[in-house]
């Protein structure tokens, strides 16, 4: 059996309906099944129900409010995942750690390679780094992926946002100068799916395919949605925010290749998906 956290988010949401429809048996937990914060019962509620695996999808996300509030990101995306990571030891279950590109600094033009050096901008990425050493050092039968720019049916996004603000609007202003990848958590839940059953523990990047940058994801939303809003592209210095983003985003997915994995959909084929999908 194999137990998701964070179903009421985008991606745990869509990947207990995933191991659904391939009659896996799977239980989903979100925060009234329990606190990932709180150790006594995170780690009880696990050790009762015995899973093979978890995948851990709850996490804190939002980037910018974790400047203000980083003992509680801190909480959930470092304590809560420690602790999950000792539950899972203890029954010998594997265990899933849905990572960040937020967790490098985000310099140079070229991919990241899974070994490439880390160094998170903010507090977001921070947290998740240290959620990633204690998986790596609390067990050997674990799997880090680091995914980007995330958007599914189940909660907020930029898709999302550029809809609402796209209707009211004629132009919009959006950052071009950060460059990355989309990834669709139907897509993405597929492959954790694939990947959960398999023994080729490790770290991984999985994302839609090919680049762009915030710009050219809005630009095609609003081409998809048959809106006439313009786009204006602007630099990350003109739009304030309170965390540092990476300006590169591009993560290699060799390491999926080298395991034999499937890589996801192009992004542009994955938006036109999802937008098929959305009602707005
Ligand atoms: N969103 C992105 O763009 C992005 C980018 C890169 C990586 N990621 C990573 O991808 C994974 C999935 O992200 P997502 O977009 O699906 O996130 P999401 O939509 O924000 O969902 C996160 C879920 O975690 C739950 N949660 C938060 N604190 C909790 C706690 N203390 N105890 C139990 N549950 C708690 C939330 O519960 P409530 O609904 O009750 O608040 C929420 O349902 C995360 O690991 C995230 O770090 C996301």
């Amino acid at each position: 059996m194999i137990l998701v956290t964070g179903i009421n988010g985008q991606l745990g949401y869509d990947v207990i309906k995933e191991l659904k429809n391939r009659n896996i048996d799977c239980i989903g937990a979100g925060r009234s099944e329990f606190d990932i914060t709180d150790e006594q019962k995170t780690k009880s509620f696990i050790k009762n129900i015995l899973p093979e695996a978890v995948i851990h999808c709850a996490a804190y996300t939002a980037v910018d409010k974790a400047e203000d509030e980083p003992e509680l990101c801190e909480k959930v995306n470092v304590f809560g995942t420690k602790f999950i990571a000792e539950a899972c030891k203890e029954i010998d279950a594997k265990m899933m750690y849905i990572s960040t590109d937020y967790v490098f600094p985000g310099s140079g033009e070229q991919a990241y390679e899974i070994d490439d050096k880390t160094g998170p901008l903010g507090v977001y990425g921070k947290t998740k780094l240290k959620g990633e050493n204690y998986v790596k050092s609390i067990l050997e039968k674990y799997f880090i992926v680091r995914v980007s720019w995330v958007f599914g049916k189940n909660g907020n996004n930029f898709i999302k946002t550029m809809l609402r603000i796209g209707k009211e609007r004629k132009e919009v202003n959006v950052v071009s100068d950060q460059i990355g990848s989309p990834t669709y958590t139907k897509d993405l839940a597929k492959l954790l799916c694939d990947m959960v059953v398999t023994d080729k523990y490790g770290v991984y990047h999985a994302t839609n395919e090919e680049y762009c940058s915030w710009a050219d994801l809005a630009k095609e939303v609003f081409r998809i949605a048959g809106y006439s809003t313009c786009v204006k592209p602007i630099k990350t210095e003109e739009y304030p925010a309170k965390a540092k983003r990476p300006l590169n985003s591009r993560l290699s997915k060799k390491s999926l290749d080298d395991a034999g994995f499937k890589r996801l959909p192009n992004w542009k084929n994955a938006v036109d998906n999802y937008l098929k999908n959305l009602e707005f």
